[in-house]
């Protein structure tokens, strides 16, 4: 039956309308009933997020980027900075926030902000008709869009994948001989991956996760749980590290360069997801016996090159940094500690602060994240949901850059301070059900693909993630502040001080009324703004 929808009645359509493409700059909105609205791009209309529209600044000019639940989408303001001697002449109104900038108080560099280039993400993204195809990785990437400038690529498959499969199954082709990269590398990831990089204005670090060797190589003789056959210092976890350096190999020969790796992605897992079931000792000696060996061999020696370990929920941080760190040569040579948001509502995260208290060298990295991944109590896509926007953005802060206000509304999210410095995402994009994935763990993401109807929607997760990744670019400096409120309920706040000398301030409004926010800073004054209920701002000044 012929349909108005069919797909090559729209990829005519297309065909004809690829060199019409309008930049339409502002929001084409769209309200799937979960509370606030997705943002439509299709091949004529497309909002983007350009900065020359956002005229900054005189000197003690304010300029406000504004995003709410109501449906603004980086609406933009100003505010002038008035003479502190005015602040004696008015009062508060009731439920207000008043926050001191101080830029002597100094804590993390910022390393960026991306999201990961999954085989469902690329496939989802190559679904969609070539113009629109690299106007969702400019979305993502370049100037009229988030500016990330970040990216996490799996080794082999995950469970964001169509099929189970690794790079070799050739059982007892011990050399890897016969290890080649897959279509999904060829055809997919690496042409988004060299799409990001070439629309990016900053370089793009890169770093790659393992989910599961060849089934050959494992206990299971299955992709998801089992462990490595044998044991360290023996031969399947010797082609284990060959592989993942191979990789890496693979990888260069098509010149992309990866920045770092992770030392496997959640490694504890031993269940229905591809896995490998690492212990902190199992890894400590694999890295000490085989990954880290080979890596110099290679030339991916620690200065040139971040190792990265952990890459699972918190909890775990600190049993595998203990163990992991008591070798002095894997201690030396690992960058960084990775880690995963999916129970940082449960587990305190103070293990988070001790952890970058404890390894004060080390980086510390939020390097998974996404919403509608609890099937118990949520469904995978919610078209527009606001919450999940706000979750993330409490994420962000809170794991990040950490100044909590009030717990009170978030009783279930626990106080940090302290210092991670980066930000990435999972899946770039996914279709209308949270797919594909070949064990049906659908979840959700920023931006949704319709690639039946020729279209795609940003979620207000894009949105929120832009708040910070686009006005926060790498090195960046945290800066203290301090806090005066009058209400229970809490904002959200975190500052920074650009390479452009510029400060960054975001707050997160996630009450349902309206705040009075008052920001000072000792350079120009003061100036007071009304943070409407359900929003978040960035504000920017010199
Ligand atoms: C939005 O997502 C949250 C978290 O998954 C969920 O609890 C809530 O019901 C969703 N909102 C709507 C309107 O569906
Ligand atoms: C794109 O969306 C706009 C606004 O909804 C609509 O007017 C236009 O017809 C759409 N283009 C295509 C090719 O569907
Ligand atoms: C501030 O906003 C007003 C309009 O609201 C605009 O006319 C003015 O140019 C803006 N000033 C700056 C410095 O961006
Ligand atoms: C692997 O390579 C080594 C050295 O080149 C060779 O001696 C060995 O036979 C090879 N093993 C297999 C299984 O191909
Ligand atoms: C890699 O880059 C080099 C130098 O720029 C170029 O000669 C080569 O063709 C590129 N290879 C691929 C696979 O893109
Ligand atoms: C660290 O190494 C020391 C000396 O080898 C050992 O006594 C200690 O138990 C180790 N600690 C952990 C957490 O592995
Ligand atoms: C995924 O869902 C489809 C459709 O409901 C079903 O046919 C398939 O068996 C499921 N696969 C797994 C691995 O659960």
């Amino acid at each position: 039956m012929f349909s108005l929808y069919s797909s090559s009645y729209i990829k005519l359509l297309i065909l004809i309308q690829v060199i019409l493409i309008v930049v339409s700059r502002e929001c084409i909105p769209r309200d799937f009933g979960k509370g606030s609205i997705v943002c439509v791009c299709n091949v004529t209309h497309c909002d983007d997020l350009k900065l020359d529209r956002m005229k900054t600044n005189e000197a003690d000019t304010v300029t406000i980027v504004e995003s709410t639940k109501s449906g603004k989408r980086f609406y933009l303001k100003n505010v002038s900075f008035k003479s502190a001697a005015h602040f004696k002449q008015r009062t508060h109104s009731q439920n207000y926030i008043d926050v001191t900038i101080d830029r002597t108080k100094k804590k993390q560099t910022l390393i960026g902000f991306g999201g990961s280039f999954t085989d469902s993400a690329t496939i989802n993204i190559k679904s969609l008709p070539q113009a629109l195809e690299q106007r969702l990785i400019e979305d993502y990437y370049s100037e009229n869009g988030l500016e990330y400038n970040m990216g996490r690529i799996p080794i082999g498959g995950t469970d964001f994948s169509t099929r189970a499969y690794a790079y070799n199954e050739f059982d007892g082709d011990y050399n890897l001989t016969r290890f080649a990269l897959s279509n999904e590398d060829l055809e997919f990831k690496i042409p988004a991956v060299k799409y990001a990089e070439k629309v990016s204005k900053q370089p793009v670090l890169l770093f790659a996760s393992s989910w599961s060797a060849p089934k050959w190589m494992k206990t299971s003789r299955n992709i998801c749980g089992g462990t490595l056959r044998g044991k360290p210092g023996g031969r399947f976890y010797k082609i284990w590290a060959d592989y993942n350096v191979k990789f890496l190999e693979a990888y260069r020969s098509l010149n992309i360069t990866l920045w770092g790796m992770t030392a496997g992605n959640e490694p504890t897992q031993d269940y229905y997801i591809n896995s490998m079931n690492f212990s902190p000792e199992t890894q400590r000696d694999f890295l000490k016996l085989h990954l880290i060996p080979k890596l110099e061999q290679h030339g991916y020696t620690a200065d040139k090159f971040k190792l990265m370990i952990v890459d699972t929920n918190i909890q775990h941080i600190m049993p595998f940094a203990e163990v992991v760190f008591n070798d002095s040569y894997v201690e030396s040579y690992v960058s960084g500690i990775a880690f995963h948001w999916y129970f940082n509502r449960i587990f305190s995260l103070n293990v988070v602060t001790e952890a970058s208290e404890k390894y004060r060298d080390k980086l510390f990295l939020s390097t998974e994240a996404c919403a509608g991944w609890n099937k118990e109590i949520e469904e995978a896509v919610s078209l527009g949901n606001w919450t999940r926007a706000e979750a993330y953005a409490f994420d962000i802060i809170q794991v990040q850059f950490a100044i909590q206000i009030d717990l009170i509304a978030l009783s279930n999210f626990k106080v940090l301070n302290h210092g991670a410095q980066a930000w990435v995402d999972w899946n770039l994009a996914l279709d209308i059900d949270g797919g594909p994935s070949w064990i049906n763990n659908t979840v959700d993401a920023p931006i949704i693909v319709n690639a039946e109807h020729g279209e795609y929607y940003k979620n207000p997760m894009f949105y929120v993630l832009g708040h910070f990744s686009k006005f926060i670019p790498r090195s960046s400096v945290r800066i203290g502040f301090e806090v005066q409120k009058s209400i229970l309920n809490n904002a959200i706040l975190t500052a920074f001080e650009t390479p452009q000398n510029n400060i960054a301030l975001v707050v997160l409004n996630p009450n349902e009324f309206d705040v009075e926010l008052v920001v000072r800073d000792a350079k120009y004054g003061f100036f007071s703004v009304e943070l409407l209920a359900n929003s978040i701002q960035t504000f920017i000044w010199k």
